[in-house]
């Protein structure tokens, strides 16, 4: 460990046991938040007609049905302050409270985003010394989910001397906001985005975070996406309802990958008890991408009511075994083949704790496969076999 780690570790163990300024909106994020964001498809090219249109498209195509309610604006929305330093929203929202009601009147949540810094990431307006009036600016418009993106309080913290000061601001940003989005009175999911710095997943909780990034930006492909999801080992043990990791948001149907590994992301996405926040274009996909998307199991094992994540099991070269605890003793089991080539793979379930045959369902082919002791199954290239145990 480096003497930055240790300082780190250091400061993440104080945060933890900081006491909170108010309590936490109770019930809030329960299970991992659902829903779509603009960024992935769309960066800076969304305005009001596109976010309405996603709306549209997730309160009659199935979605909200199958749990997915956020719909959230990421970056360039945000417009200048005016003289007594209110946040206005730029031309292309040009009525953030209408558009609220609007998603609200479609059964739905509306989300947005800000940075703890004076600019976010992509160089518009953030919250910095406005927190407070931004907190009560968000809540007046009915807005129901912020995504807090570190962006530009990265030079400050650089510039602060060390990373003990440095990591002090960061916190003290993240808690400033959690204290002002409590003031705001409106219940208010709050996720961190720092891309997983500084073991984020120890402290993200301690300073109101519903959920925190744990990796940088995805990208649609399948190299990135697997990269993310299997750097997920080991974290756990810091999910719990109300506090979830976040490997990013889905790339599902945007067009870099193929069905299977898009049935592997949103395997892995499940297993891992991440948010589930599509990421396409809602208006325009294909039959085959609402499918996976909306697969009742497979949302059923990212939602699963015990809010356990889910963990690697088994590792040999490119076939990995994952499980996650399901409530009433059950297991979610994903067979992964990151190999360029079909491959057996197998599992002895006496591994997983089932010492007697358990009921064993392979959810992609929705098919029950009677009571077994062990698998093993060819999966495809990039491929994953989603078996439900018990
Ligand atoms: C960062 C975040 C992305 C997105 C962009 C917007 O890169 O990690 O998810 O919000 O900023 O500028």
């Amino acid at each position: 460990m480096t003497g930055i780690r240790r300082g780190l570790a250091a400061l993440a163990s104080a945060a933890l046991l900081a006491p909170a300024a108010s309590a936490a909106p109770a019930g809030l994020a329960a299970t991992p938040p659902m829903g779509w964001n603009s960024w992935n498809h769309f960066a800076d090219k969304i305005d009001d007609a596109t976010v309405r249109a996603q709306a549209d498209a997730m309160a009659a195509n199935g979605m909200r049905e199958a749990g997915y309610r956020y719909i959230n604006i990421d970056d360039t929305w945000e417009g200048q302050r005016d003289a007594a330093g209110v946040i206005h929203p730029n031309a292309k929202f040009p009525d953030m409270k209408a558009l609220a009601d609007y998603v609200h009147a479609k059964g739905l949540k509306l989300g947005i985003y800000s940075s703890p810094g004076p600019k976010t990431c992509a160089g518009y307006e953030g919250s910095f010394g406005h927190e407070a009036q931004d907190a009560r600016t968000y809540a007046a418009w009915g807005v129901d989910y912020l995504k807090y993106d570190l962006c530009s309080l990265g030079p400050s913290m650089q510039a602060a001397g060390s990373v003990e000061k440095a990591q002090a601001i960061e916190l003290a940003a993240y808690e400033k906001m959690r204290d002002a989005l409590r003031a705001a009175g409106r219940p208010i999911v709050y996720s961190l985005c720092q891309y997983g710095f500084d073991q984020v997943w120890r402290w993200g909780g301690s300073v109101g975070g519903n959920l925190w990034r744990t990796t940088g930006d995805i990208t649609d492909k399948y190299p990135r996406m697997l990269q993310i999801g299997l750097s997920q080992a080991g974290l756990s043990k810091y999910a719990k309802p109300g506090n979830w990791n976040d490997p990013d948001m889905l790339e599902v149907g945007n067009g870099g990958m193929n069905a299977i590994e898009y049935r592997t992301h949103m395997s892995l996405w499940a297993l891992l008890a991440a948010p589930l926040l599509a990421g396409n274009d809602l208006t325009r996909m294909t039959p085959e991408t609402l499918a996976i998307l909306t697969n009742r199991e497979v949302v059923a094992i990212d939602q699963d009511p015990a809010g356990r994540q889910g963990d690697r099991v088994q590792v040999e070269g490119p076939l990995e075994v994952w499980a996650k605890p399901l409530a009433g003793g059950a297991k979610a089991v994903g067979l992964f083949n990151t190999s360029d080539l079909p491959a057996y793979v197998a599992v002895d379930f006496a591994k997983l704790g089932f010492k007697a045959p358990v009921r064993t369902r392979d959810v992609w082919a929705a098919k029950d496969l009677g009571k077994l002791k062990s698998y093993r199954v060819l999966a495809p290239a990039h491929g994953v076999v989603l078996l439900r145990l018990g």
